[in-house]
């Protein structure tokens, strides 16, 4: 199948500074793509460079098969972006920025549609309200509805749930799986490492403009796969409990032990290490009250994938 978005060796250099380093990339119809990575990592301008912001780059971009330079007017009608800062029109209704928006695209939606849309996104209420007076998380909504208005092929979230609460952000979350429902494909940019493992297919690690690692979600938990597991006790261990730990890596908080382990290709979940740690608690006479097991979060990788990048940078220094 051909891939709705293609990078082949994208580079674009602001003076000495290459905010993307040689990406190559595919993003697949239908699927939801994270893009991680710290302030400054090229998120931005990476995605600048597909949607058409930002010219003057190295490599190949291409949309649905088609270059975004020699096609510019085509691809930039498959694309929605919702940006990362919000610039939204002070002086108009949300009716009308979206019918403005329907405009330059050359479409014409009826009323109707228009309050589908507005519906889908809890703004009705608001159809003809001033923009002005929109609550920022209802500026936010409006912005999505605004980018999907000429219904794009791939739409373009370049941090959505940056300075959000919670309630919105579950929201946000909730309108993202029914776009990809209905077909669309969304490439995300996030801080929130929670965000790419609730919601991506696959993830993209980038910081520096290079883009380090590209994986299924569930591959990169894999490779990964750190476990651990939490045993509540009735009483703080005592120190025969602690003796008979032994040599084993567990941390004590209180009443709480925790078991930091390697889950082994292979292995029922669970292994061996925390039947051992189970059965030696028994055998030392403590009550356990309740055992919670877990794996790495994203996070973790995160910081440990931008370890060995730095790593790698520094011999290639040396
Ligand atoms: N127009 C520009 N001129 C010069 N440098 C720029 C320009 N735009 C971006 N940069 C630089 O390119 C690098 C990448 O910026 P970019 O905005 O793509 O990062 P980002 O990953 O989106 O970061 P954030 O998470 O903070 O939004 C940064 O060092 C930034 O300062
Ligand atoms: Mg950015």
């Amino acid at each position: 199948m051909e891939a709705v978005v293609e990078l082949k060796g994208l580079t674009k250099r602001y003076g000495e500074l290459r905010a993307v380093d040689d990406v190559s990339l595919r993003i697949e119809p239908g699927e939801i793509f994270a893009l991680l990575g710290p302030n400054g990592a090229g998120k931005t301008t990476m995605i600048g460079c597909i949607t058409g912001l930002i010219t003057g780059f190295e490599g190949q971009v291409k949309v649905a098969g088609l270059d975004v330079v020699d096609h510019y007017r085509v691809t930039r009608r498959m694309v929605g972006l919702v940006p990362q800062e919000l610039n939204w029109d002070a002086f108009f209704s949300v009716r009308q920025v979206l019918e403005f928006q329907a405009g330059y695209f050359g479409v014409k939606p009826t009323r109707a549609e228009i309050d589908e849309l507005l519906d889908q996104f809890s703004l009705l209420e608001k159809a003809d309200a001033n923009t002005r007076w929109l609550s920022g998380g209802m500026k936010r909504r409006l912005m999505i509805c605004k980018a999907l208005m000429h219904d794009p092929v791939v739409l373009f979230l370049d941090e959505p749930t940056a300075g959000v609460d919670v309630e919105l952000r579950d929201e946000l979350w909730g309108y993202v799986e029914a776009l990809r429902a209905r077909g669309t494909t969304i490439v995300l940019t996030t801080h929130y490492l929670e965000e790419a493992e609730k919601l991506a297919d696959r993830v993209g690690i980038i910081n520096r403009g290079r883009l380090l690692r590209v994986d299924d979600r569930e591959a990169l938990m894999e490779e990964f796969g750190r476990r651990h597991v939490e045993v509540k006790l009735r009483e703080a261990p005592t120190a025969g409990v602690i003796e008979a730990l032994g040599q084993h890596a567990v941390e004590v908080e209180g009443r709480t032990l925790r078991l930091n382990y390697t889950r082994n290709a292979g292995e029922e979940e669970g292994g061996e290490e925390v039947d051992y740690l189970l059965k030696t608690l028994v055998g030392a006479g403590a009550t356990i009250l309740s055992v919670e097991g877990g794996r790495s979060s994203l996070e973790s990788i995160f910081r440990e994938v931008l370890h060995e990048d730095a790593d790698a940078s520094s011999k290639g220094a040396s």
